[in-house]
Protein backbone atom coordinates (compact mmCIF):
# COMPACT_ATOMS: atom_id res chain seq x y z
CA UNK A 1 0.00 0.00 0.00
CA UNK A 2 1.36 3.25 -0.75
CA UNK A 3 0.52 7.08 0.46
CA UNK A 4 2.88 10.00 1.55
CA UNK A 5 6.15 7.54 0.11
CA UNK A 6 5.54 4.93 3.14
CA UNK A 7 5.26 1.39 2.56
CA UNK A 8 3.33 -0.89 3.99
CA UNK A 9 2.67 -4.57 4.77
CA UNK A 10 -0.13 -6.54 5.78
CA UNK A 11 0.01 -10.36 7.27
CA UNK A 12 -3.15 -11.77 7.29
CA UNK A 13 -2.73 -15.32 8.80
CA UNK A 14 -5.68 -17.85 8.58
CA UNK A 15 -6.63 -21.45 9.92
CA UNK A 16 -8.79 -23.85 8.69
CA UNK A 17 -9.15 -26.96 7.33
CA UNK A 18 -8.89 -27.66 2.73
CA UNK A 19 -11.78 -28.57 1.12
CA UNK A 20 -12.02 -32.03 0.20
CA UNK A 21 -12.41 -31.66 -3.08
CA UNK A 22 -10.60 -28.29 -4.29
CA UNK A 23 -8.03 -29.04 -2.22
CA UNK A 24 -8.46 -25.06 -1.37
CA UNK A 25 -8.90 -23.48 2.20
CA UNK A 26 -9.58 -20.35 0.70
CA UNK A 27 -9.19 -18.60 -2.30
CA UNK A 28 -6.17 -16.27 -2.25
CA UNK A 29 -8.12 -13.54 -4.11
CA UNK A 30 -10.95 -13.68 -1.22
CA UNK A 31 -8.32 -12.55 1.10
CA UNK A 32 -7.39 -10.04 -1.32
CA UNK A 33 -10.40 -8.71 -1.75
CA UNK A 34 -11.12 -8.46 1.69
CA UNK A 35 -8.16 -6.47 2.91
CA UNK A 36 -8.76 -4.15 -0.10
CA UNK A 37 -12.53 -3.33 0.96
CA UNK A 38 -12.59 -3.49 4.64
CA UNK A 39 -9.09 -3.06 5.68
CA UNK A 40 -7.32 -0.31 3.16
CA UNK A 41 -9.77 2.11 4.04
CA UNK A 42 -8.73 2.25 7.76
CA UNK A 43 -5.40 2.69 6.84
CA UNK A 44 -5.26 5.21 4.18
CA UNK A 45 -7.22 6.99 6.67
CA UNK A 46 -4.54 6.83 9.30
CA UNK A 47 -1.72 7.71 6.21
CA UNK A 48 -3.65 10.96 5.34
CA UNK A 49 -4.48 11.97 8.81
CA UNK A 50 -0.86 13.55 8.89
CA UNK A 51 -0.83 15.33 12.10
CA UNK A 52 -2.04 11.95 13.72
CA UNK A 53 -0.57 9.25 11.87
CA UNK A 54 2.53 9.25 14.54
CA UNK A 55 0.21 8.84 17.55
CA UNK A 56 -2.23 6.65 15.97
CA UNK A 57 -3.12 4.36 19.19
CA UNK A 58 -1.96 1.12 17.47
CA UNK A 59 -2.86 -1.56 19.50
CA UNK A 60 -6.72 -0.21 19.05
CA UNK A 61 -6.24 0.07 15.12
CA UNK A 62 -4.54 -3.56 15.19
CA UNK A 63 -7.83 -4.48 17.10
CA UNK A 64 -10.23 -2.60 14.35
CA UNK A 65 -8.11 -4.41 11.51
CA UNK A 66 -8.87 -8.00 12.76
CA UNK A 67 -12.44 -7.27 13.53
CA UNK A 68 -13.04 -5.65 9.73
CA UNK A 69 -10.75 -8.70 8.14
CA UNK A 70 -12.15 -11.58 10.19
CA UNK A 71 -16.04 -11.68 9.02
CA UNK A 72 -15.19 -11.73 5.52
CA UNK A 73 -12.88 -14.51 5.46
CA UNK A 74 -15.78 -16.93 7.57
CA UNK A 75 -13.90 -16.34 11.38
CA UNK A 76 -10.93 -17.99 10.20
CA UNK A 77 -8.28 -14.66 11.16
CA UNK A 78 -6.00 -15.99 13.73
CA UNK A 79 -3.24 -13.01 13.56
CA UNK A 80 -2.76 -10.20 11.60
CA UNK A 81 0.57 -8.01 11.64
CA UNK A 82 0.85 -4.68 10.21
CA UNK A 83 4.64 -3.48 8.85
CA UNK A 84 5.16 -0.52 8.97
CA UNK A 85 9.00 -0.16 8.56
CA UNK A 86 11.86 -2.86 7.05
CA UNK A 87 11.87 -3.63 10.55
CA UNK A 88 9.20 -2.24 13.18
CA UNK A 89 5.62 -4.14 13.17
CA UNK A 90 2.62 -4.75 15.23
CA UNK A 91 0.55 -7.89 15.10
CA UNK A 92 -2.62 -8.64 17.35
CA UNK A 93 -4.02 -12.53 17.79
CA UNK A 94 -7.29 -13.62 18.09
CA UNK A 95 -6.47 -15.05 20.97
CA UNK A 96 -5.48 -12.11 23.01
CA UNK A 97 -7.17 -9.25 21.81
CA UNK A 98 -6.51 -7.00 24.91
CA UNK A 99 -2.63 -7.01 24.05
CA UNK A 100 -0.62 -6.40 20.80
CA UNK A 101 3.32 -7.71 19.79
CA UNK A 102 5.55 -4.89 18.71
CA UNK A 103 8.56 -6.06 17.02
CA UNK A 104 11.67 -4.47 16.83
CA UNK A 105 15.45 -4.92 15.48
CA UNK A 106 18.74 -3.49 16.87
CA UNK A 107 22.00 -4.09 15.91
CA UNK A 108 25.38 -4.30 17.63
CA UNK A 109 29.16 -5.32 16.88
CA UNK A 110 31.39 -7.48 18.71
CA UNK A 111 34.34 -9.78 19.10
CA UNK A 112 34.05 -13.47 20.13
CA UNK A 113 35.44 -16.69 20.69
CA UNK A 114 33.96 -20.54 20.99
CA UNK A 115 35.89 -21.89 22.95
CA UNK A 116 35.19 -24.33 26.40
CA UNK A 117 38.12 -24.56 28.65
CA UNK A 118 36.33 -28.06 29.96
CA UNK A 119 37.30 -30.08 26.17
CA UNK A 120 41.29 -30.25 24.62
CA UNK A 121 42.48 -27.99 22.34
CA UNK A 122 41.51 -30.49 19.91
CA UNK A 123 38.00 -31.09 20.67
CA UNK A 124 37.64 -27.39 20.51
CA UNK A 125 39.03 -26.98 17.47
CA UNK A 126 36.94 -29.97 15.90
CA UNK A 127 33.79 -28.83 17.56
CA UNK A 128 34.41 -24.31 16.74
CA UNK A 129 36.82 -24.82 13.61
CA UNK A 130 38.01 -21.21 12.83
CA UNK A 131 35.37 -19.81 15.52
CA UNK A 132 37.89 -21.45 18.05
CA UNK A 133 40.96 -18.74 16.71
CA UNK A 134 42.80 -17.61 19.65
CA UNK A 135 42.53 -13.69 19.37
CA UNK A 136 38.78 -13.97 18.51
CA UNK A 137 36.53 -12.97 15.67
CA UNK A 138 33.59 -10.18 14.79
CA UNK A 139 30.40 -10.69 13.84
CA UNK A 140 27.91 -7.53 13.06
CA UNK A 141 24.74 -9.25 15.10
CA UNK A 142 20.90 -7.87 14.35
CA UNK A 143 18.57 -8.66 17.32
CA UNK A 144 14.89 -8.72 16.90
CA UNK A 145 12.84 -7.66 20.40
CA UNK A 146 9.19 -8.60 20.29
CA UNK A 147 7.07 -7.91 22.81
CA UNK A 148 3.32 -8.31 23.78
CA UNK A 149 1.82 -4.83 25.51
CA UNK A 150 -1.34 -4.54 26.63
CA UNK A 151 -3.51 -2.31 25.03
CA UNK A 152 -4.89 0.45 27.16
CA UNK A 153 -8.77 2.34 27.08
CA UNK A 154 -7.51 4.98 24.35
CA UNK A 155 -6.31 2.11 21.98
CA UNK A 156 -2.58 3.09 22.94
CA UNK A 157 -0.32 0.91 23.42
CA UNK A 158 3.71 0.65 24.01
CA UNK A 159 5.27 4.03 22.53
CA UNK A 160 8.30 2.18 20.18
CA UNK A 161 10.66 4.99 21.72
CA UNK A 162 10.52 3.36 24.94
CA UNK A 163 11.03 -0.02 23.79
CA UNK A 164 14.57 1.60 21.85
CA UNK A 165 15.45 3.35 25.06
CA UNK A 166 15.38 -0.23 27.31
CA UNK A 167 16.72 -2.16 24.53
CA UNK A 168 19.65 0.64 24.07
CA UNK A 169 20.27 0.85 27.85
CA UNK A 170 19.92 -2.45 28.94
CA UNK A 171 21.31 -4.72 26.20
CA UNK A 172 22.85 -2.93 23.36
CA UNK A 173 24.66 -0.53 25.04
CA UNK A 174 26.56 -3.70 26.78
CA UNK A 175 27.28 -5.88 24.41
CA UNK A 176 28.32 -3.23 21.21
CA UNK A 177 32.13 -3.27 20.67
CA UNK A 178 32.69 -5.48 23.03
CA UNK A 179 34.76 -8.61 23.24
CA UNK A 180 31.86 -10.78 24.86
CA UNK A 181 34.30 -13.32 26.54
CA UNK A 182 36.26 -10.21 28.30
CA UNK A 183 34.16 -7.57 28.42
CA UNK A 184 30.66 -9.08 29.27
CA UNK A 185 29.85 -10.84 32.64
CA UNK A 186 27.63 -13.06 31.50
CA UNK A 187 30.12 -14.79 29.12
CA UNK A 188 32.79 -15.05 31.80
CA UNK A 189 32.35 -18.60 32.05
CA UNK A 190 29.89 -19.23 29.23
CA UNK A 191 30.96 -19.89 25.68
CA UNK A 192 29.00 -16.95 23.73
CA UNK A 193 27.46 -19.21 20.82
CA UNK A 194 24.24 -17.58 19.38
CA UNK A 195 22.02 -19.84 21.24
CA UNK A 196 23.59 -18.49 24.45
CA UNK A 197 23.60 -14.82 23.24
CA UNK A 198 20.23 -15.05 22.64
CA UNK A 199 19.54 -16.12 26.04
CA UNK A 200 21.62 -13.77 27.69
CA UNK A 201 19.86 -10.85 25.81
CA UNK A 202 16.44 -12.45 27.13
CA UNK A 203 17.51 -12.02 30.57
CA UNK A 204 18.93 -7.95 29.92
CA UNK A 205 15.61 -6.97 29.07
CA UNK A 206 13.23 -9.69 31.48
CA UNK A 207 11.79 -7.54 34.08
CA UNK A 208 13.00 -4.72 32.69
CA UNK A 209 10.05 -2.87 30.26
CA UNK A 210 7.42 -0.93 31.08
CA UNK A 211 4.41 -1.29 33.26
CA UNK A 212 2.40 -5.12 32.08
CA UNK A 213 4.77 -5.45 28.92
CA UNK A 214 6.17 -8.76 28.59
CA UNK A 215 9.02 -10.33 26.52
CA UNK A 216 7.60 -12.09 23.70
CA UNK A 217 10.18 -13.42 21.73
CA UNK A 218 13.87 -12.62 21.14
CA UNK A 219 15.99 -13.17 18.10
CA UNK A 220 19.65 -13.29 17.37
CA UNK A 221 21.34 -13.20 13.83
CA UNK A 222 24.80 -13.79 13.96
CA UNK A 223 24.92 -14.01 9.96
CA UNK A 224 22.09 -13.55 7.50
CA UNK A 225 21.94 -17.31 7.45
CA UNK A 226 22.49 -18.43 11.58
CA UNK A 227 19.50 -17.05 13.44
CA UNK A 228 18.40 -18.30 16.85
CA UNK A 229 15.19 -17.53 18.72
CA UNK A 230 14.26 -17.79 21.97
CA UNK A 231 10.94 -17.39 23.85
CA UNK A 232 12.13 -18.46 27.61
CA UNK A 233 12.05 -21.14 29.89
NI1 LIG B 1 31.63 -16.39 15.44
Amino acid sequence: MRGLGRYYELDVTCQGEADPQTGYFLNIKTIDQAVREHVLPMLIERVNDEAGAAATPMGGLMRRVLEAIDPPLNGTVCQVRLVLTPTLSFGIERDDMDHVVMRQQYEFSAAHRLHVPTLSEEQNQATFGKCNNPAGHGHNYRVEVAVRCPIDAQGQSLDPAELDAVVDREAIEKLDHKHLNVDVPQFATLNPSVENIVKVVWQMLAGKLPGGVTLDEVKVWETGKTVCAYRGE
